[in-house]
């Protein structure tokens, strides 16, 4: 692993063998709150990675080095009094504020490559909402979930309203919105917002097995299946098809393809190089 230390609220590791990288929100007295510079530092790191074709893979986690509590965060600061050039009493500001937020989550949603959630401890508010912006997610069973905005009468404003319900369904999602429960990582797997829970003291080991499999995988196919999927779903179910039709032309194209099928007809391992 190599590191690099541009980042004041976020850590970057790169798994040579593995051809993933490792984004750590490293706010531990903090439990990994987030400010918009955490947010900003996630996005700068993404977009550096995206051009890298050593990474195929990123895990977006809390920092391991905890000092409190496990966690992966615990939501937006709240002890950050926002930006200094936007007034707290008017409405378009505060609109503006929430834009600026907004604007990372989906730099977050859009990037290219397999962007995994891994979670131990606290996944609350802005933590919560940061692992649906993510692909796949993986939970130790310690962790806890949930959207405790209502309980400080602030409102779950980064893509809770939005992107929770397409996970769970208006029922469940206004449940945890309205009541700010904190639930278990069974009952999120349970609810189909995790990939997978694991045992707490199985989670480094798998979040590497699942990492260097996705970091090892033909890139070009895992890109259009993520875009067909987050955008072909958006659509009517005619265009939708159409994605996943130019989506299998697109990727015909690349090297990986006959390398996987020469693999499986000479009965060794693929060796998908991400081209
Ligand atoms: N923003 C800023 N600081 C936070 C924070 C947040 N969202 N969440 C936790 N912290 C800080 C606490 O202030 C505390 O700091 P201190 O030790 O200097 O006093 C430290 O992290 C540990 O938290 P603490 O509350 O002592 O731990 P706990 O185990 O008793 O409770 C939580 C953990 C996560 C349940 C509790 O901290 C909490 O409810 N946090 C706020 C979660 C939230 O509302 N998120 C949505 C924000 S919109």
């Amino acid at each position: 692993m190599t590191e690099e230390s541009k980042y004041e609220h976020v850590r970057i590791e790169h798994n040579e063998e593995g051809h993933y990288a490792v984004i750590s929100i490293n706010r531990p007295d903090k439990l990994n709150a987030l400010q918009v510079q955490t947010l900003k530092e996630i996005s700068e790191a993404l977009e550096s990675i995206e051009v890298d074709p050593s990474i195929r893979c990123v895990v977006l986690r809390g920092t391991k080095e905890y000092s409190k509590k496990p966690a992966f965060s615990a939501g937006a600061d709240l002890s950050d009094r926002g930006s200094a050039d936007l007034d707290p009493n008017n409405l378009r500001h505060q609109s503006h504020a929430m834009y600026r937020r907004h604007k990372y989550y989906d730099l977050i949603e859009e990037f290219h490559k397999p962007l995994i959630a891994a979670i131990d401890g606290y996944a609350l508010g802005g933590g919560f909402e940061l692992v649906l912006a993510c692909d796949i997610s993986i939970a130790s069973k310690r962790s806890i979930f949930g959207l405790p905005e209502v309980q400080r009468g602030i409102f779950p404003a980064n893509g809770g309203t939005q992107r929770l319900i397409k996970n769970l369904g208006k029922m469940r999602a206004k449940r945890m919105m309205f009541f700010g429960e904190l639930l278990s990582a069974e009952t999120m797997f349970e609810w189909g917002v995790l990939s997978y829970i694991v045992d707490d003291e199985k989670f480094e080991e798998f979040i590497h097995e699942k990492a260097s499999w996705l970091g090892n995988a033909a890139t070009n196919s895992l890109f259009l299946i993520k875009k067909s999927i987050d955008y072909g779903t958006q659509a009517p179910l005619n265009i939708g098809l159409q994605f996943e039709q130019m989506g299998y032309a697109i990727n015909s194209q690349s090297k990986d393809v006959a390398e996987g099928i020469s693999a499986f007809l000479e009965k060794r391992k693929p060796e998908f190089q991400g081209k």
